[in-house]
């Protein structure tokens, strides 16, 4: 018997089933469906999964709310295209916008403090991925999507864009701090 030849018996899906193969078939069912429901159960147990929230939006609704917390929580800016540094009370609504090719704005936070955090994309689809943490959030046009975090670990962290979003994709990277 090798692999390369055709087999000696042409129907060989008729030979009855050996029990070790029988077995490992079960196993790896039960396997693929503990699997399958714990998709769901971590958002239950553990901190595996992020639980996001999502609501309909339009680039104009999100916008206003946006720069409302832009006008009233801007500490500084930074780089050459002077981005606005935003550093929101704890509790509160912090919005971020994905847009080809950046985030607007940097988000200062501080560490241990809870806060709601708005995604919402301008465009087209994006990809939150802060790192070097393992958090990603699809960024979808028409969709808030909002999530509850807490920052356990304080420095600067890189917001990079995770969904292929055209030519700039690679230069899509946002900053953010916890203080
Ligand atoms: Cu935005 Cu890739």
């Amino acid at each position: 018997m090798s692999a390369i030849l055709p087999p000696a018996e042409r129907l060989w899906w008729k030979h009855p089933l050996d029990r070790v193969e029988g077995t490992w078939i079960v196993i790896a069912l039960v396997w693929c469906l503990t699997m399958f429901v714990m998709m769901v159960g971590w958002h239950i147990y553990g901190k595996q999964n992020l639980s996001t929230e999502t609501y309909r939006t339009t680039p104009e609704q999100f916008s206003v709310k946006a720069q409302a917390m832009v006008d009233k929580y801007t500490v500084r800016t930074e780089t050459d295209e002077k981005i606005p540094v935003v550093h929101p009370p704890a509790g509160s609504d912090v919005y971020l916008v994905a847009r080809l090719w950046s985030w607007w704005p940097i988000i200062e936070l501080e560490k241990d403090k809870t806060y709601r955090l708005h995604l919402t994309s301008m465009d087209y689809n994006h990809g939150f991925s802060l790192q070097p943490t393992n958090i990603n959030i699809q960024v979808v046009p028409g969709f808030e999507h909002v999530v509850n975090v807490t920052p356990n670990q304080s420095g600067q962290f890189s917001v990079v864009c995770n969904e292929y979003c055209g030519i700039n994709h690679h230069s899509m990277v946002g900053r953010l701090y916890v203080k």
